[in-house]
């Protein structure tokens, strides 16, 4: 019985058929778990963890599972856009989407072309973009390009036109990281240095904020302005990225702060009413290649170049903390008990507080951490299953 067939069943179903089938699962673990090779299935793990997690949780409606003597306070949120920022912790966020949307059987939005990211990154999307780049929804007899559930990938944000081909009711969600730091990681990362001459890679850091070579790639120079959709010849004017971010806080439901990571994902699962465990993370592509020191001569340049990102970073850097504080005091418990998962499923999955570098998905381990394990390998089940001729 899949997940989502599961919820869609207990949904429907009386306290008394809840018991019965309680009954069943714990037969069903109780046999497998005299077999070691056999290990319970993903779906009853997850399964099983979501009612620990509801029995000593809040009040809350988890996945159209409710305490009935109690009002559910939101419902689930299965339609959401991940506006994928570059070297932000984006990738880490994705694969939180991906294996929240494979597990359910969500349609994603994916280049057909792409089956190793499926990102779309600078080209322009229209109307007719899905038709012409994206893989159909999930089977559902016809050939449709209308009415995803989710979308993760690196593509600019347009709202108007995403809102044409998402389902309605779509909730919009970036991340944003201090913008002096996240230029560094780029700087490395595509080489921007390239161009610039200098003995150290902190002087080619600083002759790179103060020539033109920007101009010579999408990743540099306000990057995360510019996937959100602020136009180059606007990066100077100071009023145009006043009303671009006054236009975001009204497109976006939430954006995440790299910094503060896992604050974020809980205010995540609270915005989108998923479980805690849906939000546990691996982190992803935490590169330790040699990043250039910041003096702050160098900050300060970096800060005056990134102007755009800055402005943007510390609006949404106070809207973060303000909507922790309307959050009241459930939430600090909230972020406890996920610290505490994060780090069992860890144990659980890799017998250390992170997944160790060499770890090969797909090998000697169950499904379920599998699914924890690594965006390229979820992606590819998820690209694998929509695929389709069309
Ligand atoms: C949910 O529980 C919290 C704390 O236990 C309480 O303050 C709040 O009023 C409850 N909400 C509903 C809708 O019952
Ligand atoms: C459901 O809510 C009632 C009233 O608050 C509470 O007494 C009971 O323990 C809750 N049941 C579960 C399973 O959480
Ligand atoms: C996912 O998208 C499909 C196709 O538009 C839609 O029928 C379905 O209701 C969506 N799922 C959820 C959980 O919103
Ligand atoms: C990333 O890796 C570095 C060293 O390789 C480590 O010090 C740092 O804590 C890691 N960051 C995270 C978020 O795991
Ligand atoms: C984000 O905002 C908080 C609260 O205002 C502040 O304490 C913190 O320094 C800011 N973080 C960064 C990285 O600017
Ligand atoms: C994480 O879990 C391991 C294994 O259960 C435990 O030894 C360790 O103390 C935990 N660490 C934290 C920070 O909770
Ligand atoms: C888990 O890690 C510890 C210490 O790194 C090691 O001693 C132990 O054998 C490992 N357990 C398993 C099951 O791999
Ligand atoms: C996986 O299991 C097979 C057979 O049980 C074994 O030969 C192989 O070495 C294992 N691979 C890893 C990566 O542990």
């Amino acid at each position: 019985m899949t997940l989502s067939r599961f919820s869609k069943y207990y949904k429907e179903t009386n306290y008394r058929v809840y018991l019965l089938s309680m009954v069943i699962c714990f037969l069903i673990l109780l046999r497998r778990s005299t077999v070691v090779q056999n290990q319970p299935t993903p779906e009853i793990k997850s399964f099983i963890t979501r009612h620990n997690l509801i029995a000593s949780q809040s009040n809350r409606s988890y996945n159209g599972v409710q305490n009935k003597s109690q009002p559910a306070i939101c419902s689930r949120q299965d339609n959401v856009v991940f506006i994928k920022t570059h070297k932000t912790g984006g990738s880490t966020v994705q694969s939180i989407m991906y294996r929240y949307g494979y597990i359910r059987d969500l349609s994603f939005v994916i280049r057909r072309t792409n089956e190793n990211n499926g990102h779309i990154r600078f080209m322009e999307v229209t109307k007719d973009s899905p038709k012409k780049m994206f893989l159909p929804l999930l089977d559902t007899g016809t050939c449709s390009f209308r009415g995803y559930n989710m979308s993760a990938i690196h593509v600019v944000h347009d709202w108007e036109i995403f809102e044409s081909f998402m389902n309605p009711g779509t909730k919009y969600i970036t991340i944003l990281r201090d913008p002096v730091f996240q230029l560094r990681s780029a700087f490395m990362f595509f080489r921007l240095y390239i161009g610039t001459i200098g003995k150290t890679a902190e002087d080619k850091l600083l002759q790179y904020t103060k020539r033109n070579l920007w101009k010579l790639s999408n990743y540099g120079k306000n990057s995360q302005s510019k996937v959100l959709g602020l136009k180059t010849e606007y990066f100077e004017d100071e009023a145009k990225i006043k009303l671009f971010i006054n236009q975001l806080d009204i497109e976006l439901d939430l954006v995440l702060i790299h910094e503060y990571f896992d604050e974020s994902v809980v205010l995540l699962a609270r915005e989108l009413c998923w479980n805690l465990e849906d939000v546990v993370y691996t982190i992803e592509n935490n590169r330790s290649n040699h990043k250039p020191n910041l003096d702050s001569e160098l900050l300060d340049n970096i800060r005056k170049f990134n102007h755009a990102d800055v402005l943007l970073y510390d609006h949404f850097n106070q809207t973060f903390w303000k909507r922790i504080e309307q959050q009241g005091p459930m939430f600090w418990r909230d972020l406890e008990e996920f610290r505490m998962l994060q780090n069992k499923t860890m144990y659980k999955c890799f017998n250390s507080s992170t997944i160790p570098e060499d770890y090969v998905s797909g090998h000697n381990i169950s499904d379920y951490c599998d699914r924890y394990a690594g965006g390229n390998f979820l992606f590819k089940n998820v690209f694998t299953k929509q695929n389709r001729p069309c």
